[in-house]
């Protein structure tokens, strides 16, 4: 079913290769999903080659771990981890067609992110983030082309959950949205489009749920309480749990978005702060309390 809004595919232009910006978690996973599905070579850059060779390290970890599971032959698997490569010279990144991020989730250094591969890519290459509630115009505010960008959001794990919030600026055009859409299809996702309103849909209702289990966690309820009360919703985790999932800093990133955007309904928690700073949720103390709370 084609979502509301959606543009005729006819105006998508074809993926032939990928360009992935940031080697972290995040871009690991929808890397490893874009040679996968699409079948096209995939180039990831970082900020040193350390960090580029743990993202290929990942992916190639994957594809082990599908061939394990007989989801793929040794043969695909074989062909699947050609078409993974990693590069710290962006002019790499000149025939990529569709070039992604996912680093830091600082305005700023995705600015910056952008700014910069504009040099060395194609005028008709597809920019798209995966920010997670950042303005989507705001990050192509210094492009040269803002119109080519769009707002391409994943959720964790990426081989697992079936959305992708495609997400429309003002300034996006219809072949950028069309080839957005049409990608995802590529990718087996279910794509919606959404404005460009902090955390679009999903996060700014997670951040709710999120934001009000920390929020009673600071307000004096024991983090155990909590935790254990949020237990028979039939949801597959907590909101503990899932903050752990998506990593504390990206959570508290995205508390803030909300808090800063629309003060009088989201809230700014201290203890995911101290939480975020320590790296963990569940570690507890020798008296068997959570650390930082
Ligand atoms: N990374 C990659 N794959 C993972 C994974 C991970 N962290 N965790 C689980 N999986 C895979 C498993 O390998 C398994 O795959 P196969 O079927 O191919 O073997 C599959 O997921 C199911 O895993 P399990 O059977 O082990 O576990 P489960 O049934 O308990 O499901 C879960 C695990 C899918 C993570 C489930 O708990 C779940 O859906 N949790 C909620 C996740 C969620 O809400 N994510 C959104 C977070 S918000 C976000 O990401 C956006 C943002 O911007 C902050």
């Amino acid at each position: 079913k084609r979502p509301a809004g959606a543009p005729d595919k006819a105006l998508a232009r074809p993926v032939t290769k990928v360009g992935v910006i940031g080697a972290g978690l995040m871009a690991s996973q929808f890397a490893l999903l874009f040679v996968r599905r699409l079948k096209v070579p995939v180039i990831i850059t970082d900020l040193d080659q350390a960090r580029v060779d743990k993202g290929v390290e990942y992916i190639h970890n994957e594809i082990d771990t599908l061939l394990g599971k007989k989801r793929i032959s040794p043969d695909e698997a074989n062909r699947l981890k050609a078409l993974v490569t990693g590069t710290t010279d962006k002019a790499e990144f000149a025939d990529c067609d569709w070039v992604i991020e996912a680093v830091f989730e600082e305005l700023e250094v995705k600015q910056q992110v952008f700014a910069d591969v504009e040099k060395y890519i194609s005028e008709t290459a597809v920019l798209a983030t995966n920010t997670s509630s950042l303005s989507v115009e705001q990050i192509g505010a210094k492009l040269d082309h803002p119109e080519r960008l769009v707002g391409f959001h994943f959720f964790n794990p990426v081989a697992v959950m079936p959305l992708v919030e495609v997400v429309k600026a003002p300034s996006t055009d219809v072949a950028t949205l069309s080839t957005a859409m049409v990608t995802a299809a590529g990718l087996y996702k279910n794509a919606v489009i959404t404005t460009d309103t902090p955390g679009f849909v999903v996060n700014r209702i997670l951040a709710k749920v999120l934001g009000e289990a920390m929020h009673a966690v600071d307000t004096g309820t024991p983090f155990e309480v909590v935790e254990e009360s949020t237990k028979p919703f039939g949801l597959p985790m907590t909101p503990f749990q899932l903050l752990e999932l998506v990593g504390l800093k990206v959570g508290a990133h995205v508390l803030d978005t909300h808090h800063a955007a629309f003060p009088d309904r989201f809230f700014e928690s201290q203890n995911l702060h101290k939480l975020a700073e320590l790296g963990h949720i569940f570690e507890r103390d020798s008296k068997g309390k959570v650390k930082g709370i």
